[in-house]
């Protein structure tokens, strides 16, 4: 097998070379497997056997291995990506976990995907845009439950065609009946996961066999060596014919002549004069030219980054859809998907998270988990919460409608990922099911009478009130004496009480994580409706969890929200002990309880915090009417 790269570089056969390197063929795969499957060993393989390791870069292998390696005498290719590996953590190469090389039939792009305990994210990343996995197998081992996951995951991620390289076929004796098992096994596995494709080999990465040519040592075997099979696998499907779509990136304004909209093309082709019609306005314009660093093109198809400039000038900024008129993108602020989570910390419908598909973000929620798939069996299982790792078809709502797709579709408009918004660490990947239809059609409705009309007849500013902190801190008592005071004022107020509100509207929510955070969920957006119709109204809930409490002032204007923390430290709450709750959480007869056996997270930036152990409650409760006024909240 020969490189490409040993082509004499004169300017013909260079030119002879760059024409044949455009017309041949890329493949994006992925290689799948534990961290002892060979996986290393495997692409290191590849690499070098495809020529493209440099000399000294194999010399220092060669001393490497002999020094630090477990394969003998034989070169260690682990060795050699760990190596790689080393450097990018150095910070020396980006993006070196895409490894680049090519044959005269194709070039290739391997994602490695380390396989440390992050493996599912490591992996949900590389496979976005990889049209094929090569899943390892140990052939002493067989299919074991990551072997399910990953190719779960891999389908899930739109890819459709499947290697399952049977690994270490040396250390089975090359056995023909230990591969077909194995082969078998994984065909059971996968089936109802919508490959296209599924080829099994039996490989030994580290000798060689069926790696790059086929291996005497397996006459038993007919097929394709790995390296052939991915020469000459068709992965091409219907991506072609997909209509148009690109996501603006940025607008590209030099000077006041120039007006273009860069961006990757997603799907389909574009040419100039063709119309495009921007996805949430639903305006349209012409396509005038291609632009590209190195000249006007005539045609762009995806994958190419490029700036359109158009004939007719229309509204479109950052993050907007452009898209075949007669394809139009749907906008949306609801659909389904499955979502993989990859966070230690659970997932729990009805919490805040940021959002963000194609270029653009907004916040949002799962606002039900139909059901999680444990795969291994496939099988749907109920679940309140996820876990790390755990996949689910789940409700999604957004704050603001987005261009979207079905994952099917179109990966870029159809894929999206979900982001703490305290931590701001990527916490779940998901794909898109379904756009929920109508789902936009649900507007607010504006009401004839308004906030402002509803607030001016009572003579006040609206305004809520939150106050957080622990069971007996003292919220209710302060809570009731600045009502007392508002009200004496003549102004209109309510005052929703975690325990009230229990009895009622939230009766069927207990105290586990899930049950709290869909407890402050419809806290606030009663307390908001409050706010609508005119009124203050106090919040008093132990509400314990900061992104809950975040969400919650999220649902309301500027200057219209208060945290109030009464800080009183679980020992005097414990001392107190109103309603003798600590001494029964204490002898273990209650769970989940705030500041015993279930945290409290407190504000960090809170407008005011009242600490009781300080001042009474009355002189209290009159710094929270100061603040009030000190803010313009109350004249
Ligand atoms: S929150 O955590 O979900 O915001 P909420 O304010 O509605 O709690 O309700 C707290 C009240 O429920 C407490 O004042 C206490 O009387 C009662 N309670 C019963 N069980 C628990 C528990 N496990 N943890 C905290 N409060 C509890």
């Amino acid at each position: 097998m020969s490189s490409s790269l040993a082509t004499t570089p004169t300017a013909a056969s260079l030119d002879a070379f760059l024409a044949r390197q455009e017309q041949i063929g890329l493949l994006r795969f992925l290689t799948c497997g534990s961290v002892d499957d060979g996986k290393s060993t495997l692409i290191g393989r590849l690499l070098y056997d495809t020529k493209l390791i440099f000399d000294d870069h194999l010399a220092a292998l060669k001393r490497d291995s002999a020094r630090h390696g477990t394969a003998g005498e034989h070169i260690d290719f682990a060795l050699l990506v760990d190596g790689l590996e080393a450097e990018r953590e150095q910070g020396i190469t980006i993006d070196v976990a895409y490894r680049f090389f090519t044959t005269d039939k194709r070039r290739f792009i391997v994602a490695d995907t380390p396989g440390h305990e992050q493996y599912t994210r490591n992996m949900a990343t590389g496979a976005s845009n990889a049209e094929l996995a090569v899943v390892l197998v140990d052939a002493r081992q067989g299919v074991l439950t990551q072997t399910r996951r990953h190719s779960f995951i891999a389908a899930l991620l739109g890819i459709r065609h499947v290697v399952l390289a049977v690994n270490k076929i040396d250390l089975v004796a090359f056995s023909q009946a230990r591969f077909d098992e194995i082969r078998d096994e994984y065909a059971r596995a996968v089936a109802g996961l919508g490959f296209r494709s599924l080829t099994a080999i039996p490989i030994s990465a580290r000798f060689g066999d069926n790696v790059i040519a086929r291996s005497a040592n397996t006459p038993w075997y007919a097929g394709p060596s790995l390296l052939e099979h991915l020469e000459t696998v068709d992965v091409e499907g219907e991506a072609s014919v997909h209509p148009f779509r690109m996501a603006v990136q940025w607008v590209n304004r030099p000077n006041l002549d120039f007006r273009g909209y860069a961006g990757t093309v997603a799907a389909g082709t574009v040419r100039p004069g063709d119309r495009v019609t921007v996805a949430a306005s639903g305006r349209s314009s012409t396509v005038a030219r291609i632009v590209t660093m190195d000249g006007d093109l005539d045609r762009a198809g995806a994958g190419s980054a490029v700036t359109l400039t158009l004939a007719e000038q229309i509204d479109i900024s950052r993050g907007d859809v452009l898209a075949a008129p007669g394809a139009p993108v749907p906008v949306a602020d609801k659909f389904e998907a499955h979502l993989v989570w990859l966070s230690e910390h659970a997932l729990f419908p009805g919490r805040n998270y940021v959002f963000k598909v194609g270029t653009r973000s907004t916040s949002g929620s799962i606002t039900r988990i139909r059901h999680r798939i444990d795969v291994n069996t496939y099988e749907q299982v109920a679940a309140d919460r996820l876990g790390i790792n755990d996949v689910a078809v789940v409700g999604v709502s957004l704050s603001a409608p987005m261009a979207m797709e079905r994952f099917a579709d179109n990966r870029e408009l159809g894929g999206f990922i979900v982001i703490d918004r305290l931590t701001n660490a990527t916490v779940g990947v998901g794909m898109v099911d379904a756009v929920t239809p109508g789902s936009t059609n649900v507007v607010w409705h504006d009401m004839a009478i308004d906030k402002e009309a509803r607030a001016e007849l009572k003579g006040q500013r609206p305004a809520a009130l939150w106050f957080t902190g622990l069971s007996g801190a003292g919220k209710s008592t302060i809570a009731n004496l600045v009502d007392r005071r508002l009200h004496a004022m003549g102004r209109h107020t309510y005052i929703l009480d975690g325990d009230n509100v229990r009895h009622g509207l939230n009766r069927d929510l207990g105290f586990s994580e899930a049950d709290r955070v869909e407890n402050i969920r419809r806290a606030a957006e009663a307390a908001r409706l409050m706010v609508d119709a005119g009124l203050i109204v106090i919040v008093s809930f132990i509400s314990p969890y900061r992104s809950d409490r975040d969400a919650a002032r999220e649902r309301f204007e500027a200057g219209e929200f208060m945290e109030v923390f009464i800080d009183t430290p679980v020992d005097e709450c414990r001392r107190r002990d109103p309603k003798g709750l600590y001494a029964r959480a204490d002898a273990g007869q209650i769970r989940n309880f705030t500041g015993v056996s279930a945290p409290y997270e407190a504000p960090l930036a809170p407008e005011l915090r009242l600490a009781t152990t300080e001042a009474e409650a009355e002189v209290l409760a009159d710094r929270v009417i100061e603040e009030l006024r000190h803010r313009g909240m109350i004249a």
